[in-house]
């Protein structure tokens, strides 16, 4: 569908909800470009427990609290923003619409909040900042087998006022999307990854992938599976920006964070698209909070698809959260008008949320509102 059909069909129906945006994306994006951003891996399990954990968790709110004034705001890593809700690095946005990481950034600074650029956007890391203005944004970054091309995308983030470095720890190999097989998922042709020079290293090689996800072969090739502890001490090394580990799990790595030196640490599965069968991220969350002890920020995304998904994230323990997907459906839907809106749906669910559970902060959000009740037999 052109993209003012899908406007036409977007503005004509009233969208209430990220699951409404979904809808509408799936109608109006190709099938290999939808079901890229959809899917999980293998059999889709932690794919369908990162959105079924939040349910599993109740809200305990108080009453008679004045919650007339309700107040969002937040810092993170020392920068302070509207609200604790995110945009999260997903890879290649003008598949959702033209203007791709552009709309994106220009609707996350209007809203008040941070972007995080994947290293695989389809424009470049000036080219966003251009878009953002003086508006927050941060990298994510994959260590590639080549060293140097990995410091000058660092350099690059550095040089365009990136605030942090968030480096992704849970890819060595690229998870298997059964649909990408199926679809032996690439880009389409009049687009590339832009941050590099050669057509092997921007995915847009003309000699295909062969029967495979395009995407998983070029992970393959380029991404260094020898990944270690080390490689985070060196990249601390190497620039002058917070670290931040994106794709953490167990307390035990968390503490490895710390002892390399980390500025901070995201609680994700890599939206359940990596290693099926691992825990919905906010079952583990409290577990690392725990562990970091307050040493440094913990963040979290994956299934995050409501404010009150937002406040039990937040009761849970962490500093802010981050979406992924629905910020693509948004795009898909209406580019810079839809991310926007999308963003402001979501501070409104949270505003509410906030209020009717008793809370005019962030500082009275705690792990008393939140209780995941055990379930006894009636038999
Ligand atoms: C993915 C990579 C791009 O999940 O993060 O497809």
């Amino acid at each position: 569908m052109c993209v003012s059909l899908c406007v036409c069909v977007v503005m004509s129906e009233k969208l209430v909800c990220v699951a409404d945006y979904e809808s509408m994306a799936k109608r109006v994006l190709p099938k290999a470009v939808f079901d890229y951003y959809c899917s999980g891996a293998d059999q889709q399990e932690t794919l369908a427990d990162n959105t079924a954990a939040f349910s599993r968790w109740l809200l305990f709110p108080r009453v008679l609290r004045d919650v007339s004034s309700v107040d969002l705001s937040v810092s993170v890593l020392g920068q302070r923003i509207s609200m604790p809700v995110c945009v999260g690095a997903t890879a290649m946005q003008r598949m959702a619409h033209p203007d791709g990481e552009m709309a994106t950034a220009r609707a996350t600074r209007a809203a008040g909040t941070g972007m995080m650029l994947s290293s695989w956007a389809t424009s470049t890391i000036e080219e966003v900042r251009s878009s953002a203005g003086d508006g927050l944004l941060w990298m994510q970054l994959y260590i590639y087998k080549d060293r140097d091309l990995t410091l000058s995308l660092v350099r690059r983030a550095e040089e365009a006022g990136y605030k942090a470095i968030f480096v992704t720890v849970d890819t060595p190999y690229l998870g298997k999307r059964r649909d990408d097989v199926r679809n032996r998922f690439k880009l389409p042709p009049h687009l590339k990854m832009t941050n590099f020079g050669s057509a092997e290293l921007a995915f847009s090689s003309a000699e295909g992938y062969g029967e495979d996800s395009g995407l998983a072969v070029y992970v393959a090739q380029a991404i260094d599976p020898t990944l270690c502890w080390e490689h985070i001490a060196w990249l601390k090394k190497n620039t002058h920006l917070p670290v931040v580990v994106k794709g953490v799990l167990r307390a035990e790595d968390a503490l490895e964070a710390l002892i390399h030196g980390v500025d901070g640490i995201l609680v994700s599965n890599h939206g359940a698209r990596q290693l099926d069968g691992v825990p919905a991220t906010l079952d583990v969350l409290s577990g690392v909070v725990s562990a970091v002890a307050g040493r440094c920020e913990v963040y979290l995304d994956g299934g995050v698809r409501r404010g009150t998904d937002v406040l039990k994230a937040l009761a849970l323990g962490a500093t802010a959260v981050f979406l992924g997907r629905p910020v693509l459906w948004g795009l898909a839907c209406q580019g810079e008008q839809g991310v926007s809106d999308v963003l402001e749906l979501m501070r409104d669910e949270l505003h509410l949320a906030m209020a009717l559970a008793g809370c005019c902060s962030l500082a009275e959000v705690n792990r008393s509102l939140v209780r995941r009740p055990e379930f006894t037999s009636r038999i």
